[in-house]
């Protein structure tokens, strides 16, 4: 047992043998690069508006509903068995209940996303057909995220757009975790107990860190996306004198142009 690495950090800060300590330390990087993307540093500055927040639900949507479909398919994989967790994790009901506050009953029609958001949702999708072991990567990175920061993250969009009680942030509410830390614990542990070759668990290392990578390029696009939506709609605004569209529709208009102008994809369910 001598050689055995300790199942904790050891004193020196060393990473040891578990997959949850050794997922943290290869994507500590990228979670420092995901926190200073544009979108998250006006979530920190409680500068999130609610047009920021509706492209980010969609996005969402569109990521939670490829992810947790994977699961689902692959839940009696012995590398996805140990992390299934459904009723307490999955996101894609609260996503509708938020959209449809949002959007109205036909969110469906006005879910937009950029092409990085497909590329993610597809990649998710691909893995969940041909090597459902790297699936607890992208689980990892969303759902241990949204017990971590995405706890704070909840209270901001409360506060930044002014809502009250949870309408419209239900994707942050976990109501089948009580204790959003001992549950992280507990999901570690189940990490720790899934199987893998090295050579999967090398996959493994290098899949979390393209799923911090996609995310990151999802609100990097979703940033592009509003700047040139904001331009639009200040430019249609000067030319339209005595023309007064409405919220939604300036912010669909917007959005279309945006997409083709950086030439993204445009995308309805
Ligand atoms: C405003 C942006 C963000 C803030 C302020 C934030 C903050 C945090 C904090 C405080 C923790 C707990 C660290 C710990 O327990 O040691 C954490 C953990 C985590 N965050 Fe974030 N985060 C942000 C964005 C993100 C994003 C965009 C992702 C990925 C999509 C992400 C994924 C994770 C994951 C996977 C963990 C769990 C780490 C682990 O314990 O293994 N975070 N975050």
């Amino acid at each position: 047992m001598e050689n055995m690495k300790s199942a904790r950090k050891d004193e020196a800060g060393e990473v040891g043998s578990d997959l949850s300590e050794q997922i943290k330390a290869a994507t500590k990087e990228n979670h420092v690069r995901a926190e200073n993307t544009q979108l998250m540093l006006s979530y920190q500055k409680g500068q999130i508006t609610v047009t920021q927040y509706k492209v980010l639900l969609c996005s969402l949507y569109e990521i939670y509903t490829a992810l947790e479909e994977e699961l689902d398919r692959n839940c009696s994989h012995p590398a996805v068995a140990p992390i299934y967790f459904p009723q307490e994790l999955s996101r894609v009901e609260s996503l509708q209940r938020d959209l449809e506050f949002f959007f109205g009953s036909n969110w469906r029609k006005k879910v937009i996303v950029p092409a990085a958001t497909q590329r993610y949702e597809q990649r998710i999708r691909k893995i969940g057909k041909q090597n459902p072991e790297l699936l607890v990567a992208h689980a990892y990175t969303r759902y241990l995220g949204d017990l971590s920061g995405g706890q704070v993250l909840g209270k901001l969009t409360q506060k930044s757009l002014g809502l009250s009680g949870t309408e419209g942030i239900s994707f942050f509410s976990f109501p089948g975790v009580s204790s959003p830390n001992r549950f992280k614990q507990l999901y570690r542990s189940r990490m720790n107990s899934i199987e893998l070759t090295e050579r999967e668990r090398a996959a493994v290392l290098e899949e979390a860190v393209s799923a911090f990578e996609f995310n990151i390029q999802v609100f990097d696009d979703l940033q592009k996306m509003l700047s040139v939506t904001a331009e639009t709609v200040d430019q249609s605004r000067s030319k339209a004198a005595g023309f007064q569209s409405s919220p939604i529709m300036q912010f669909t208009v917007g959005v279309c142009v945006a997409l083709a102008t950086v030439g993204m994809g445009f995308y309805v369910l």
